[in-house]
């Protein structure tokens, strides 16, 4: 019998402000376009199944009804703040929460892959509308290994199939938005200078060779406005990185 992201299975695990109010739909056609401008920073829409889930750069991302994460947050950052920060403090988050819930292991390939032993788990989406930011995250979760999609670029992964059991989603949920709220506070306060620990410990791309967009290069790092460096001198903006054989 498969879990359910329902408000009675989720909203009692909720114990901060992010995932209040929580909107819940079985079927949508993306959790993104679920959070009208009305509704308070940290509503979240969350649903079993997507009939049109994006990724980046035009990509699709599609699961199985019912075997993973789907969720969408809104956020309203204050003009200071760079907003495309917020998809590297998102990765952080849902790393931490995934190592907290499962025991696994969590990279991040820059700007918004998770990895788990190089296999893509989940991708985070960050996406301006009216001021605000709607952040939407999509986890692998117990998709069995038939039910991973088999036309991406990355090869994919299920947190399911990397721990060999079925994981409780409403507490990945819960500890997801528990750990969104706790690193948004920290870079409200900070910058990214709160999450660059972090991303550089879970650096996937650090010492690979690498191709974005024309330029080509070992990556080194990310300087402090979020950028991938490159042993070249470059320091890229967004993209999509490719390794190099
Ligand atoms: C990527 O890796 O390209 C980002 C994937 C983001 C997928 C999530 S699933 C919840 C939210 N709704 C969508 O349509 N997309 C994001």
């Amino acid at each position: 019998m498969p879990d359910s992201l329902a408000p009675a299975a989720v909203e009692p695990l909720l114990a901060g402000r992010f995932g209040r109010p929580y909107l819940y739909r079985t079927r949508c056609t993306s959790t993104q376009e679920l959070l009208g401008a009305d509704l308070p920073e940290g509503a979240a829409a969350v649903c079993e199944e997507q009939t049109a889930g994006r990724g980046r750069l035009g990509r699709t991302w599609s699961a199985p009804a019912g075997t993973s994460l789907l969720c969408s947050l809104l956020l309203r950052p204050p003009p200071e703040r760079r907003a495309p920060e917020l998809a590297l403090v998102a990765g952080v988050a849902a790393a931490e929460a995934i190592e907290q819930t499962a025991g696994l292991a969590v990279s991040i390939k820059w700007p918004n892959d998770l990895l788990l032993d190089g296999r893509k788990a989940g991708g985070i989406l960050a996406e301006a509308r009216d001021g605000a930011v709607v952040l939407g995250i999509g986890l692998n979760v117990n998709q069995t290994a038939e039910e991973l999609p088999t036309d991406t670029r990355l090869p994919p992964a299920s947190l399911r199939v990397a721990l060999g059991s079925e994981l409780d989603r409403p507490a990945l949920l819960a500890s997801l938005l528990a750990r969104l709220e706790a690193h948004y506070d920290a870079w409200l306060g900070l910058g990214l200078a709160a999450a660059l620990p972090e991303l550089e410990r879970r650096d996937f791309l650090r010492g690979r060779r690498v191709r974005v967009g024309g330029a080509t290069g070992v990556a080194a790092g990310l300087d402090a406005l979020g950028r991938l460096l490159l042993d070249t001198g470059d320091a890229l903006e967004s993209g999509e990185v490719e390794l190099e054989p």
